[in-house]
């Protein structure tokens, strides 16, 4: 389990391992990441990791090569590509700016 939180509309719920993050947004669009291609293409969805990245899966190469045109830095993830993989007692994500 994690408590999520999402910045800067400070959204929080709790999700378990497994969870995927398009789901969970797509389930409280109030959290308010944006997204547009679902599929590591277009960097929309881009959120910057605060708190609780180890917990999070790895980036795949599709996804390192969509982040490296935006070069927002090495804490940045596209959250239509990320799901939670193990506990973490917190994990913070930043809606990157467009
Ligand atoms: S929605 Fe396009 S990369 Fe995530």
């Amino acid at each position: 389990m994690a408590v999520l939180r999402f910045l800067p509309n400070e959204f929080e719920t709790e999700i378990g391992v497994g969870a995927r993050l398009i789901d969970v947004t797509d389930e409280h669009p109030e959290s308010g990441v944006p997204f547009s291609c679902r599929s590591a293409s277009c960097g929309t969805c881009r959120v910057r990791v605060l708190e609780g990245g180890e917990a999070l899966s790895p980036a795949d190469e599709d996804e390192k090569d969509v982040l490296e045109i935006f070069d927002d830095g090495p804490d940045v993830r596209l959250c239509c590509q990320v799901s939670l993989v193990a506990d973490v007692e917190r994990l913070v994500l930043e809606v990157c700016e467009p």
